[in-house]
């Protein structure tokens, strides 16, 4: 019998891949040359918004998002608590405070209806942001969203690092793409390898306002910038106090506490090779997940799973399942690597340090008792996916 070895996702790079990437590690510009923006343009068109702005990773892109809204020390920004923790931490890197709403059962996403539960119980004013996330790529309902955010004068971050190409339609059945920004005011994206896209390490923010669009990227590079036109300093100053009618060329200001958060320029080579594949790589989950859906439809050992759900975008397959422990330690043994997405946020012991405890969140403690997710990458066969499948339904007939 062939061996498998399936991990839960994994890169796809091919030789046009390698290609791109050489070239750019050959010309003039190793960081931020002609690939950046030709990257940024590329992406910002697949997702349907205006400006896009490439980073480091994706926590960055979560870090710098809550600089440009301003988040400062005592402000109180909502989010779930099944995401990565940098969907929370990047208001903790700013002072601000982390409120965790539940989930969804249904869906694992952040309830709106508790979030609204949330806002009625404060004082108008109490909360500043939400930061919403596209689940396993599971678009958020973000026209609902923002109608809650408008009526409390909160912004939204859509954290939607698993969601490229998701979308859903909304109330005027439009689609509308993750990351496109019609409803949220910035949206985020992570390149790392298991992604849809991958850079190494990378990031993407999108948005349609052009004021945070250029705050972004001054913030992104230690909080310089080049404009003559927003200097602050007087051309006196800047020309060492020799007389001159306009600023030196070699003048630039630091005018706010920026990062170094910036995309080497052959990472982006790497991110716009992939991006030419995305649609295919999509397509290729979809399947897949199709072929999950029913293989486990109706089976007695599945409690819930992430359906068969058109404008998903399936970064992740995750079933529910009785005896999870013990059904990942079997899979290990046939070589099916799963993983869990995710231990609860606000139980992390940082969090705990920082008052929230179990019971706090009912069902995202529930989900992550069952929670499981199934390999899922493009280049998963039909007879590995088989074997998976065969596996998992082998372990239910010996422990059902
Ligand atoms: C939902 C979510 N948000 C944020 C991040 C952070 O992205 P990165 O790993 O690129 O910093 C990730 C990545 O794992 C993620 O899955």
């Amino acid at each position: 019998m062939k061996e498998y070895i399936i991990p839960y996702g994994k890169q796809n790079i091919t030789q046009e891949d390698i290609d791109v990437v050489n070239q750019t590690l050959v010309s003039n510009f190793l960081t931020q040359g002609p690939e950046i923006e030709k990257f940024e343009e590329a992406f910002a068109n697949y997702v349907g918004s205006k400006y896009a702005i490439s980073v480091s990773n994706g926590t960055a892109a979560l870090h710098l998002s809550a600089l440009a809204l301003n988040v400062k020390k005592g402000d109180k920004v909502i989010t779930s608590p099944i995401t990565f923790a940098a969907s929370a931490n990047c208001i903790r890197y700013c002072g601000g405070e982390i409120v965790f709403a539940d989930i969804d059962p249904k869906t694992f996403l952040l309830d709106i209806g508790k979030v609204r539960d949330l806002l009625e119980s404060s004082p108008k004013g109490t909360y500043q942001g939400i930061i919403p996330v596209d689940l396993a790529g599971r678009p958020v309902d973000l026209e609902g969203f923002r109608k809650l955010a408008d009526e409390y004068g909160l912004w939204i971050i859509e954290d939607a690092c698993h969601a490229p190409g998701g979308y859903f339609e909304d109330s005027q059945k439009q689609k509308q793409l993750c990351g496109n920004s019609n409803y949220a005011d910035l949206a985020i994206f992570s390149f790392h390898p298991v992604k849809h896209i991958a850079c190494g390490e990378g990031g993407m923010i999108t948005t349609n306002n052009e004021v945070l669009y250029k705050k972004l990227l001054k913030l992104r590079t230690h909080g310089i910038t080049r404009d003559n036109s927003l200097f602050e300093n007087s051309i006196e100053f800047a020309s060492g106090g020799e007389s001159s009618t306009e600023y030196p060329l070699w003048y630039m200001e630091m005018q706010d506490l920026g990062f170094n958060y910036r995309l080497t320029d052959f990472q982006a080579s790497l991110g716009i090779s992939q991006l030419s594949r995305a649609n295919e790589g999509l397509e290729r989950r979809k399947a897949i997940a199709k072929k999950y859906f029913e293989a486990f439809y109706g089976k007695s050992f599945i409690k819930g799973q992430s359906g068969d759900i058109e404008g998903h975008a399936y970064h992740l397959y995750i079933i529910e399942v009785e005896d999870r422990l013990n059904l990942y330690n079997y899979l290990r043994t046939c070589k099916v690597f799963t993983q869990i997405h995710y231990i609860p946020c606000h139980l992390m012991p940082y969090y705990r340090r920082l008052g929230w405890k179990e019971g706090d969140m009912p069902f995202a403690e529930e989900y992550y008792k069952s929670c499981l997710s199934l390999p899922m990458y493009p280049t998963l066969t039909d007879e590995e996916q088989d074997y998976v499948i065969e596996c998992i339904s082998k372990y239910f007939k010996k422990n059902g």
